[in-house]
This record gives structure tokens, C-alpha cells and sequence, in this order.
């Protein structure tokens, strides 16, 4: 095999905000033999999963599974529903939504883009103004974020299904999920979200190759006449064969596989509980942060992704010599700074397949790696953060004497 490891002892870590470390139990459901995908056990293994992928995206509505990674089901939810020239309302939360854009534009629709600085959610308040103006309903479509996996910041979704009903304006919701769902609280059904874009390689701790849309009756509708040009990504050669378990083109066998085996262990650990755990991880290595005197880029503490944190360097030092340590001396992988935050951000990924003392193994490696780097901090990140964890392990203990 390919020997791309340089570090032959002991495990990398994949500390990059997706795709994430993928459970030893995954992985060997994927190892299974490649079966019939138009056989009978196909279709007990696709019935399952559809099943399972409602309860996370929290939905009774249909799901559409795509081999691809999620930049497919982006460009799926938008070629699926709008027609050349429609209008569609977007915000600048960061390098991601940026992209999104670029698709949109792409695909020939005008673009409404709400400026953004990067370390906010989209604003609620911007959307409604927007809409609000937006007499005649040209505007087709919302789309948001939920987290930007540029930034770590997430953008809230309650409020902004609040505010198109406030305004009273019939444009679809589309959210984008890939670095949220299965990680942070989503309803699909909750906030009438018309159509969820999500991917495999993040919070479902898969491996990259696995997209979703998660559909409303209303997006089923505008699909009827929606005149941007689609074949594969059509929903309906999906729709029309989803009951029965088999798919319109060969499906990404082995990957289902691990999606089915992915999905017993999110739905036994408790969705809740799972939310509950990224929260944790997340406020530990927000206080490792702190105590190392750095600032966090996300600057709304009601908007902290629980999935990332990116951390800003101090001026004059740069982002990737430091990850460059980390991963030559460390074998840990940390996220780069992605677009416009090239050199001046490093993200922690602490999502997915994790727990309290990968995060000690993590923030161990950034503090090692900041020392190394000559980078201005003060010691103490991993103290503080264990200090927390082992309070909030002793509370949780507490709470269920
Ligand atoms: C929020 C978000 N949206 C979209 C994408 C694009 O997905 P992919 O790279 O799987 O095509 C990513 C990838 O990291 C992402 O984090």
C-alpha cells in the first residue's frame, strides 16, 4: 500500500474540521464485501438509513442520498428548485457561503449577497429588512450557513425561519449543514427549513463522499417548475424510487455501509447527548484559548460553533509555520485558514468521533506547537480546560445521583 504516513508511531490526529476521525467500528462496516446494489439485502440496508438520516436531520420529509461531496448537494438544492435569473438572498458569513455564491452565479442566478465581517452569523435583522422590501417576491430563495466552518461561527436558523414568516415572504429556507448536523442542534421539520444540504465527513464521521438534501413538500413543489438545468442531481429520478431502496445510478456501497453502522452509534449515544458532548469539547478548548492569551475569531459568544474554534495569531506570526510544527513534530493536523484568513487563523476541529481526552491530546499538541513556533502565549491552555471538563464531568455525575 501507498505508505503516505511519515509518523509510524502511535495515530494521527485529524484535528481539521472535517473530515474528521472516522470509529475503528465504521471503518470495518465499510471493509464488508461490495454487495448487489440492486439485490434484496440493498434495499433493508437503504430503508435503514433513510430512516435513521430523518431522525438527525430531525424530519418526516424525504431525503435524497448523493455519491458526492457536498459541494454536490449545494449546487442540488439550488439547480432543483430555481430557474435562471431568479433571485436569491445570501450572507457573508465566511469562505464557505462565499462559495455557495460562486455556484449560484454560476448556475446563472443573481445573487443577493449580505455583507458579512467573517466573525458574525448571517444577521436576522438584514434578512428581514431585505425581504420586507421585497414587495414584488422576487427574491426565491434564503440560504444560509448554519456553520461556517471557515470561522466557527454559526448562524441561527430559528431566527431566521422567524423572520420570513415575520415578513410574510413566501422564498424558500435553504441551510446549509455540512459542519453542523449530527453535531449541533438542527430541526429540519421545527424550522420549516425547505431544503438541508449536508455531507458525510463531519459530524456522521464519515469519510469525504457522501452528500444529502433533506426536502420539504414546498421544495418538492417549486421543483415541479424550476427551469435551471439538472440530470443528475434530479430529485425526482431519486424521489420516484426511494420506497423501494434502490437508487437511479450505482450508490456508494461501502460508504452506506459505514453511514449505517455511523448512524447506530450517533442514535445510541442520544442526539441530545451528542450535541451536549460538542458543546463541552467546545467551551474546554475555548478556555485552553483564553488561557493562552489568544483571541478567538467568532465574536459573539451566543454564535461559538461547538464544532470548531478558530483561533487568531498574534500579528506577525504565521498560522501555517505553526500547524507546520504541529503536524512535523506532533502528527496532528490542524485546519488552515481558508480564503481571506490565509496565515491568520489556525481552526481546531473538535467534532465528530471525539472525546475529552482526544481534546487534552489536541490542545497538548497547540500548546507544545505554540512554544515551538515562538508564538506570544502564556502556558495553562490544557489546565484550563481539563479544570472544566472534569467540573462538568462532576456535575453531569452529580445531576444523575
Ligand atoms: C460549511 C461547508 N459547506 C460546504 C462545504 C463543501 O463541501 P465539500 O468540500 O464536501 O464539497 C464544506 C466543506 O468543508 C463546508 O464546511
Amino acid at each position: 500500500m501507498l505508505l503516505l504516513d511519515s509518523h509510524p508511531s502511535g495515530r494521527h490526529f485529524l484535528q481539521i474540521p472535517g473530515p474528521t476521525n472516522v470509529p475503528d467500528r465504521v471503518l470495518r462496516a465499510i471493509d464488508h464485501p461490495t454487495i448487489d446494489h440492486r439485490g434484496p439485502e440493498f434495499a433493508v440496508l437503504t430503508k435503514a438509513i433513510l430512516a435513521g438520516m430523518k431522525k438527525v436531520f430531525r424530519t418526516e420529509a424525504d431525503v435524497v442520498v448523493y455519491p458526492s461531496s457536498g459541494t454536490g448537494a449545494w449546487e442540488a438544492a439550488l439547480v432543483n428548485t430555481l430557474s435562471p435569473g431568479d433571485r436569491v438572498l445570501m450572507a457573508e458569513t465566511g469562505h464557505f457561503a462565499t462559495q455557495w455564491k460562486r455556484i449560484a452565479e454560476r448556475l446563472g442566478l443573481a445573487v443577493e449577497f449580505l455583507p458579512g465581517d467573517w466573525r458574525h452569523g448571517a444577521s436576522a435583522d438584514q434578512v428581514e429588512s431585505r425581504l420586507r422590501a421585497d414587495t414584488a417576491h422576487a427574491i426565491k430563495a434564503v440560504c444560509i450557513v448554519h456553520n461556517e466552518t471557515s470561522t466557527g461561527v454559526t448562524s441561527n436558523i430559528a431566527d431566521m425561519r422567524a423572520v420570513i414568516d415575520r415578513a410574510s415572504h413566501p422564498a424558500l429556507l435553504m441551510v446549509d449543514t455540512i459542519s453542523s448536523l449530527a453535531s449541533i442542534d438542527y430541526r429540519h421539520d421545527e424550522w420549516r427549513v425547505d431544503v438541508t444540504v449536508a455531507g458525510s465527513q463531519k459530524g456522521l464521521m464519515l469519510p469525504p463522499g457522501l452528500s444529502f438534501n433533506a426536502i420539504s413538500a414546498r421544495a418538492i413543489n417549486a421543483a415541479k417548475t424550476a427551469r435551471l438545468p439538472r440530470s443528475y442531481w434530479d430529485w425526482a429520478d431519486q424521489l420516484a424510487i426511494s420506497a423501494t431502496g434502490y437508487f437511479p445510478y450505482t450508490p456508494a456501497t461501502n460508504l452506506l455501509y459505514g453511514l449505517h453502522e455511523a448512524l447506530d452509534m450517533l442514535l445510541a449515544e442520544g442526539l441530545d447527548q451528542v450535541f451536549a458532548r460538542h458543546a463541552r469539547l467546545a467551551e474546554a478548548t475555548r478556555r485552553a484559548v483564553r488561557a493562552w492569551g489568544l483571541d478567538i475569531l467568532c465574536a459573539n459568544p451566543a454564535e461559538y460553533s461547538a464544532t470548531l474554534t478558530a483561533v487568531m495569531m498574534p500579528e506577525g506570526h504565521n498560522a501555517d509555520t505553526l500547524r507546520k510544527i504541529v503536524l512535523d513534530r506532533f502528527n496532528m493536523s490542524l485546519g488552515q485558514g481558508l480564503g481571506r484568513l490565509s496565515g491568520k487563523v489556525f481552526r481546531i476541529g473538535h467534532l465528530g468521533h471525539f472525546n475529552e481526552l482526544m481534546l487534552c491530546g489536541t490542545l497538548a499538541g497547540v500548546e507544545m506547537g505554540l512554544e515551538l513556533a515562538a508564538v506570544p502565549h502564556r502556558n495553562g491552555g490544557i489546565q484550563a480546560a481539563t479544570d472544566y471538563l472534569a467540573q462538568a464531568v462532576a456535575t453531569g455525575l452529580a445531576r444523575a445521583a
